[in-house]
């Protein structure tokens, strides 16, 4: 089989890097005393080498417009290069080609420096066996493509969102394939001589990688005694997961489908004070296993990162402990619904159950769970320890009376680390 390499530009093809190139223009402008350039030109600074867009866009001369080049450095490799972010669909799609077996690399207008620390920051480099960026001698795309390019049988791809890098392709005599969600126009990519057209990052696997299933996403649950901060660091998480190119969908305990709300409505009704125990647990359970099928299993295949409030712990810490209906029923009860689908990784939100007690009568009306006495709370608080202690490796555990940006970064670097590993 012949080896196939792909070659991707990196601004407007793997990351969205506009807010990190326009602060260092703005940033430079103001240094040089130059009139800070309006947003359409703003937008001609990605893709071309800064030298000539400092000339061509801000009537710099070039003596002015090197001394420009260092200034705007000096502010992005600080701070510019980390205002980026990685598209929705590229880690599928790197993820795909690796498995596929094709080599890739990435050819770009950036430094070294910045190149090699966003890929690290990002954790891309694990997918990426050759970087070819630009220096101050050399900044064109073809020569950057012939600098790496592998022996003469291989079949090479250029995969950029600007004429620059069709045009590289075209002149190194590569496939060249343009992404229309970057910087360039579908015309510019076709002006400039792209065979292929694609507009999502999935629909460029399809062509490098034909017949290539989506790399499975991941489930996490957050789990916590009421009052604990779960919707707050649901919202963190999401954001940040979004900014490394993870596609998150939310979803809760009890619900996260029609049926399983219509459940939640029976379970938390303030009305429903007959309720057996054993009731209440095969009513979560069946809220569950519906979820499991319908929402989590599903998002999970289409390569989503599922993230729910609450799950599987949730019932061994309230039903198991706080009804003390034992953690081995509620698991058997349970068996069924779930099957092999648990999270990858749990957060727990660690708060006493009194602070619970009392910031949840601070808020809004209390449920019927929420209703129960402190005793209950403070078993379904032991619950929780027993789960952790017993598999401490598929929690993270932050104190959830700290600083919720804190905490937020706890668990960022957590999850991040997991989903990371669990990347083929
Ligand atoms: P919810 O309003 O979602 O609570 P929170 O905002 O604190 O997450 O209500 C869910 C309630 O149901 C909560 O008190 C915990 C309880 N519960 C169980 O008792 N068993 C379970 O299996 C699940 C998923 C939740």
């Amino acid at each position: 089989m012949i080896e196939k390499w792909v070659f991707f530009d990196l601004d407007g093809t793997l990351t969205r890097s506009e807010e990190g190139i326009w602060n260092c223009v703005k940033y430079t402008a103001e240094r040089m005393g130059f009139p800070v350039p309006d947003a359409a030109t703003l937008r001609k600074f990605i893709g071309p080498p800064l030298i000539s867009s400092f000339q061509q866009y801000m009537g710099m001369s070039e003596e002015q417009a090197w001394k420009a080049q260092s200034v705007y450095r000096e502010r992005y490799t600080t701070v510019g290069k980390f205002e980026n972010q990685v598209y929705p669909g590229v880690r599928s799609l790197l993820r795909a080609l690796k498995r596929a077996g094709i080599h890739m690399g990435v050819v770009t207008g950036k430094p070294e420096n910045s190149t090699r620390s966003i890929l690290d920051y990002f954790g891309l480099s694990r997918f990426i066996e050759r970087v070819s960026c630009a220096s101050d001698a050399r900044a064109d795309k073809d020569h950057l493509i012939r600098a790496v390019m592998p022996g003469q049988d291989a079949e090479v791809w250029m995969v950029g969102d600007r004429c620059f890098d069709m045009e590289g392709g075209v002149k190194a005599g590569v496939h060249t394939l343009g992404v229309t969600y970057g910087y360039g126009s579908e015309q510019e990519l076709l002006d400039s001589g792209a065979e292929r057209i694609v507009h999502t990052p999935w629909e460029a696997a399809e062509i490098l990688c034909p017949g290539t299933a989506v790399p499975a996403g991941a489930f996490l649950s957050m789990e916590g005694l009421d009052g604990s901060g779960k919707s707050t660091q649901i919202e963190k998480l999401t954001r940040t997961l979004e900014k490394f190119g993870y596609e998150v969908v939310h979803s809760r305990e009890p619900g996260g489908t029609p049926i399983s709300e219509k459940i939640r409505e029976i379970l938390l009704s303030r009305e429903n004070t007959e309720m057996s125990d054993v009731t209440e647990a095969l009513l979560y359970a069946a809220a569950r296993a519906q979820h499991v099928r319908e929402r989590i299993r599903p998002a999970v295949a289409a390569g989503k990162v599922l993230l729910c409030d609450r799950f599987l712990d949730s019932s061994v810490a309230y039903q198991g402990a706080g009804r003390q209906m034992g953690v081995d029923r509620i698991l058997a009860i349970n068996a069924p619904a779930v099957e092999e689908t648990l999270p990858l990784l749990t957060v727990y939100l660690d708060l006493d159950h009194r602070t619970s007690l009392q910031r949840r009568s601070e808020a809004s009306e209390l449920d019927r769970m929420e209703m129960e006495k402190e005793d209950f709370h403070a078993r379904v608080e032991e619950g929780y320890r027993e789960l952790i202690s017993r598999n401490p490796e598929r929690y993270v555990v932050v104190n959830a009376r700290g600083d919720r940006e804190e905490i937020a970064d706890a668990i960022a670097k957590a999850v991040l680390k997991k989903l990371m590993e669990a990347e083929d």
